[in-house]
């Protein structure tokens, strides 16, 4: 099937992302939303975007006029009838959501594919409001879309293979790379594996053992990304504390409920960059560290880089514990997981990867360590990998890991 014709529905910011993405690959795109307003809003978004592509000579200027002419606007949902693909980018509501998806499937034709891009809602529960939930799949991009490489195609209970595969073809299509989440996980790859030590980075500052900028700094922040605090302050300590306690709520395991401080700023309207304070405060285009701030004025050099090492193990710890899980059940591929950290979080490794580095005995022991220091189960090392251990496969100093290597 050739799907020429993309509906989008969600004039927003991730669905006019969207749109552009697929103009500028060449597909007819209709862009849907409630108001004429959200329609013009979405559009502006999208000519500023090209018009930067366009001075950083990403795109050519006949490209952008090209991507632009492919773009069609409108209020009414029954213009999905021509669709091969709809995606879908409304308010992250799941009654919404149904309702939205109950119209298009009355709408579409039967071979057209209707992907979600919910952060967090399972994709099965928003494809029982059709009668083709074996077309109904998730195609979760991440933002700002025309810049972020990575996209998420979850399949859903009922979601058919031809669904995944033609999902994947398509997003590849537009130029993305693609994981495949396997089963339908609460926070799918990338969220749901950096999320544990994201809250335990929140409680390493509410516990008074750093500044967020050592955080930063220590987990490589401010070197080749962005931290886990300057990212929960740009997305927004409302977004990041909703993410988290959409997991919880789907799975009830305490590792991811957000931590009181969390909880505390968003209702002090703590917010982030959008409100000029959350993690850092923000004046005049500068960010700077304010809480904890002067604690360790008076550290050695020497207990600042035994503090910082600490917080490193402690921050990764999970996340590497988080990404085994997945593993375990079944939810996607090793190299899928590390691809998801890699290019969700622009880390120059995956979590695997580099607990096969460190040696898998290492990660077992470090993480052995904080459980008896703090008693927290997230830091009891998940079954599989103490099978590994006993088995010997240690990662890369015994040639074999999560992947196997050379000798
Ligand atoms: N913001 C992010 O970084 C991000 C990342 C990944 C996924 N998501 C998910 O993408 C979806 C959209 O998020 P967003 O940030 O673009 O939100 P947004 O608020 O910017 O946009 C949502 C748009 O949907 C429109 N809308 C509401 N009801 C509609 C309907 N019945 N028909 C057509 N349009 C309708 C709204 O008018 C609005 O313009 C959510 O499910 C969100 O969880 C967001």
């Amino acid at each position: 099937m050739d799907k020429r014709n993309v509906f989008v529905a969600g004039a927003g910011y991730m669905g006019n992302g969207i749109a552009q993405v697929a103009a500028l690959a060449g597909y007819e795109v209709v862009m849907c939303d409630v108001s004429e307003g959200c329609l013009a809003s979405g559009m502006e978004a999208i000519e500023s975007s090209l018009g930067k592509l366009l001075s950083r000579e990403k795109i050519s200027g006949e490209q952008a006029e090209r991507a632009l002419a492919c773009i069609r606007t409108t209020c009414d949902l029954k213009e999905a009838a021509a669709a091969d693909i709809v995606i879908e980018a409304v308010h992250e509501n799941i009654e919404l959501k149904k309702e939205v998806f109950a119209r298009l499937d009355g709408i579409c034709p039967p071979h057209t594919i209707i992907g979600t891009n919910t952060s967090a809602i399972p994709i099965s529960s928003i494809a029982a409001a059709t009668s083709r939930p074996d077309r109904v799949v998730g195609i979760h991009f991440f933002g700002p879309v025309p810049l972020m490489r990575l996209v998420e195609v979850i399949k859903g209970l009922l979601t058919s293979e031809e669904t995944m595969a033609a999902a994947d073809n398509w997003a590849r299509s537009l130029g993305k790379e693609t994981v495949l989440v396997l089963r339908d996980h609460a926070g799918f790859v990338a969220n749901r594996a950096s999320m544990p030590s994201t809250i335990e980075a929140v409680c390493m500052v509410d516990e008074g053992l750093a500044t967020p900028e050592d955080i930063d700094r220590a987990t490589g922040g401010f070197d080749f990304g962005v931290g886990p605090l300057q990212i929960i302050d740009n997305a927004g300590l409302d977004v990041g504390t909703g993410a988290a306690m959409a997991i919880y709520e789907d799975t009830r395991d305490p590792k991811f409920f957000p931590p009181p401080l969390m909880r505390r700023m968003v209702t002090a309207g703590l917010l982030g960059r959008k409100s000029g304070k959350g993690f850092y405060a923000y004046s005049g285009g500068k960010r700077e560290s304010y809480l904890n701030a002067g604690k360790f004025a008076h550290e050695s050099k020497d207990e600042r880089s035994r503090r910082l090492a600490m917080l490193l193990q402690r921050f990764i710890i999970p996340n590497m514990f988080e990404s085994v899980r997945l593993l375990e059940s079944g939810v996607s591929t090793a190299r899928d997981i590390d691809k998801a950290i890699r290019l969700g979080f622009n880390l120059p490794q995956g979590f695997l990867e580099m607990a096969d580095s460190l040696g898998l005995d290492a990660v077992v022991e470090m993480g052995t360590g904080f459980y008896e220091e703090t008693g927290s189960d997230k830091f009891f090392s998940p079954p599989l990998l103490r099978r590994m251990v006993a088995a010997g496969l240690l990662g890369r100093k015994s040639g074999r890991g999560f992947y196997e290597y050379e000798a």
